[in-house]
């Protein structure tokens, strides 16, 4: 079984299939963190890890003065009462005192894992394999109880965590800091992989060593953001893809978020994550509960390259939902670059024609559609369409797409206002705001007040109706600003640190609605490009704008990064214009395909523009993409081969599950004069079989032939590139000779 409990030593062990996760209660009644690592027994000897040693300044028991909660590694500490270190969470109490003391009070097993009803959540039944475990703290001073959830998934070396207090005293309280996990490590050194970033830069990987002290990675924008990512991952020294010991922790959530570890002066680790608790609080009436998001801790021993793919076999099994959780993606065309705000009716059944010829199977219509919005100042909030563009309406216009074979999509913002909008006029106090305090604008418009039941009601009945008014397969739900100002005048004074939160909570309200009445809907989340890509998204969108950067060069390395914890089939990337919007770059069109087609695949350029030859070879490559690519990319397995942030290239792997088929992908970053051969070192083949290997130049006139390569000599010796030419590309596909293991041609 995935739990196993000794009673007897009040041991608490989480096995799944290559890892243990081990707590137990001590005698004082704490709860105990032993150990989160590589499989073990855990018999009762592991409480050896728990032997005192006497510390001065670190504060110790009345009755034993070498017991210390400071040197205790716990399950959820918290302050004040002798541990120093950060807490995992901070009550304040109607006495006006933070102190609280809470011991264990008992335990349940549950096969399977329970919903969370709020919140997004991992899913898992017991047929697969999944457990789950309460474990139950009461402060008896206060009455506050805290109730720990655990779930183990066997087969991927995933526990789930989360945690729910209850306050079951007669007064209120309020909690200060509510993470949702926090793992005491004993030892060190220990490296630190984040993927902080920027708007356009998004989560870029950093590895850095970890000193005495904090460090930590926390968004404040409301959003999990473009800076930063609710990813964190300790690593031993030298973990490299294939080898070390990885621990890392996802957030399913998307607002504002705190990840850091904080090493001790004895060398003891905590790491922890959870909602920011910076500027925020949460009021708790007597009987009334808080529900933290989850946070998912992934053990890899076998380097990065293994703690990217548990998240990604996670994410796509246990995450994902409803039909879009199987179906293909299609290719689609968004006219977002070719015509900004700027386009006709017949401009825009332009593009979705030519689309249709190359093989393209969806017209997505960007900003501008509705209101007087021509441009990004005015018209956020009427989603009534502007009649100057579209005379006859959106249904007429998605029937035309239709009638051209390819399917209609559609792009929304709906949790935002103009000013200058007929929204606004109405409902000037639907924004964030501070009364008699002016509000900070961002791209030109308010946010809307997503922590009342009024505006969320009104986003759901709008979008509906819009929805409803033409045959749409896909919708693309943007957001472009930050929260400021961040308090809700439907909320009491003692309820106005919970506005930020309680945006997210009413964000998921909205998405659970629509993502039920819409089912068919496919829904792609974006926030200014990749400023909201988190789980929490992910569970309602299966797939995400990676970034406004659509340079392949500055995608290579967004795409890298992100892919360390979200699957290909999460991102979505376009070919575009050269030179490049965002960064004036001149690439090949083989360069910006095949960073392209290693995700959810698209354009966003005016298709006519480009010369006949070009439309052929774009063809190509939709054809390739549909007959061989995209069932590797979006339900196959990923490698990454070579680091952009540490060499002058990148590439990557896409295979299906029984390493039968690959595609391997090449861009030379920056090339330098006279280079040297660089060779490729494919993962995961069988060392015995062998592979006809073929270079993708896609141009049937150059096609090389098949060439018969061993597995194990792709793997030790590797492909041979020789990049002459900054952005040049090369791919291989690689099929596996029939005849199994060793098998001949
Ligand atoms: C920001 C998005 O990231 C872009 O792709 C585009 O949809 C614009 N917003 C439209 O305003």
């Amino acid at each position: 079984m995935p739990i196993e409990v000794d009673l007897d030593n009040r041991i608490f062990h989480l096995c799944s299939r290559n890892a243990s996760y081990v707590m137990t209660v001590t005698r004082e009644g704490y709860l105990a963190h032993l150990y989160w690592g590589k499989r073990l027994t855990a018999s009762s000897s592991l409480l050896r890890v728990l032997a005192p040693i006497s510390r001065p300044f670190s504060p110790t028991s009345e009755h034993n003065s070498l017991w210390s909660l400071d040197l205790l590694p716990q399950e959820y500490p918290g302050f004040g009462h002798g541990d120093m270190r950060a807490p995992a969470y901070q009550v304040l109490l109607s006495d006006g005192t933070t102190v609280v003391d809470p011991r264990y009070r008992g335990y349940r097993i549950m096969a399977g894992k329970p919903a969370l009803s709020a919140l997004p959540h991992i899913r898992a039944s017991s047929s697969e394999d999944a457990e789950s475990l309460e474990m139950e703290l009461e402060d008896v001073y206060s009455r506050l109880h805290i109730i720990l959830s655990y779930t183990v998934l066997n087969k991927l070396d995933v526990v789930v965590r989360s945690v729910k207090f209850v306050n079951h005293s007669a007064n209120p309280m309020r909690l200060l800091r509510a993470l949702s996990v926090t793992v005491d490590f004993p030892e060190q050194p220990w490296e630190i992989i984040s993927l902080p970033g920027a708007w356009g830069r998004e989560r870029w990987v950093q590895r850095i060593s970890l000193g005495q002290g904090m460090v930590s990675q926390e968004s404040r924008r409301g959003t999990s953001s473009h800076q930063a990512n609710p990813f964190w991952a300790m690593v031993n020294p030298g973990t490299t893809e294939e080898s070390g010991k990885v621990f890392a922790f996802n957030l399913v959530y998307s607002g504002n978020f705190l990840a850091f570890s904080d090493l001790d002066q004895y060398g003891q680790v905590r790491s922890g994550m959870g909602i920011n608790p910076f500027d925020f609080s949460w009021h708790l009436e007597p009987e009334e509960t808080f529900q933290t998001p989850e946070a998912v801790l992934v053990y890899s021993d076998q380097g990065l390259d293994h703690m990217s793919r548990t998240f990604h076999d996670l994410y796509r099994e246990h995450l994902y939902q409803g039909p879009w959780k199987q179906r293909d993606r299609p290719i689609l065309i968004n006219n977002w670059e070719a015509t900004y705000f700027s386009f006709t009716e017949e401009k825009l059944l332009d593009i979705a024609l030519t689309a249709s010829g190359l093989g393209i199977e969806l017209f997505v219509l960007d900003d501008g559609w509705f209101g007087n919005r021509n441009n990004d100042r005015q018209a956020l909030g009427d989603y009534d369409v502007n009649r100057d563009k579209l005379p006859h309406g959106l249904g007429a216009l998605a029937e035309k797409v239709n009638q051209q074979g390819l399917d209609f999509g559609l792009w929304v913002e709906p949790e935002m206002v103009s000013p200058d909008s007929e929204l606004y006029r109405r409902h000037p106090d639907w924004c964030l705001h501070v009364s008699g305090r002016s509000s900070s604008w961002g791209r030109n418009q308010l946010v809307l007040d997503l922590s009342r039941l009024d505006v969320q009601n009104w986003i759901i009945e709008t979008l509906s109706k819009v929805f409803r008014r033409a045959n749409i397969s896909y919708v693309k739900w943007d957001m472009n600003r930050s929260l400021t100002e961040t308090g809700s005048s439907a909320l009491p004074r003692e309820r106005q640190q919970e506005t930020a939160h309680r945006y997210v909570l009413g964000l998921y309200h909205i998405l659970d609605e629509l993502t039920h009445l819409f089912p068919h809907v496919l829904f792609e989340g974006c926030s200014g490009g990749g400023g909201r890509f988190d789980p929490g998204i992910l569970y309602y969108m299966p797939q995400i704008w990676t970034s406004d950067t659509t340079d392949a060069a500055e995608r290579a390395k967004i795409q890298y990064g992100t892919s360390l914890v979200y699957p290909p089939v999460a991102m979505t990337a376009h070919v575009s214009q050269i030179p490049n919007h965002q960064v004036g770059r001149i690439t090949p069109l083989a360069a910006r395909h095949w960073i392209a087609m290693s995700a959810n695949f698209g354009y966003e350029l005016d298709l006519a523009d480009l010369t006949s030859e070009e439309q052929i070879r774009v063809a190509n490559y939709v054809r390739f993409y549909k007959s061989t690519l995209r069932k590797l990319v979006q339900w196959g397995e990923f490698s990454r081969l070579q680091d952009p942030f540490n060499t002058n290239g990148v590439s990557w792997m896409f295979s299906d599950r029984e390493q039968n088929e690959m595609v391997v992908v090449y861009l030379c970053l920056k090339t330098e004069s006279n280079p040297n051969r660089t060779w490729i070192k494919l993962r995961h083949l069988d060392s015995r079989s062998r592979y006809r290997v073929r270079g993708c130049t896609l141009k049937p006139e150059e096609e090389g032939a098949w060439e018969a390569i061993a597995g194990d000599e792709l793997m030790n010796v590797g492909l041979g590139v020789w990049p002459r030419q900054d952005y040049f590309t090369q791919s291989w596909h690689l099929v596996r000779e029939k005849g199994g293991e060793g098998g001949g041609f």
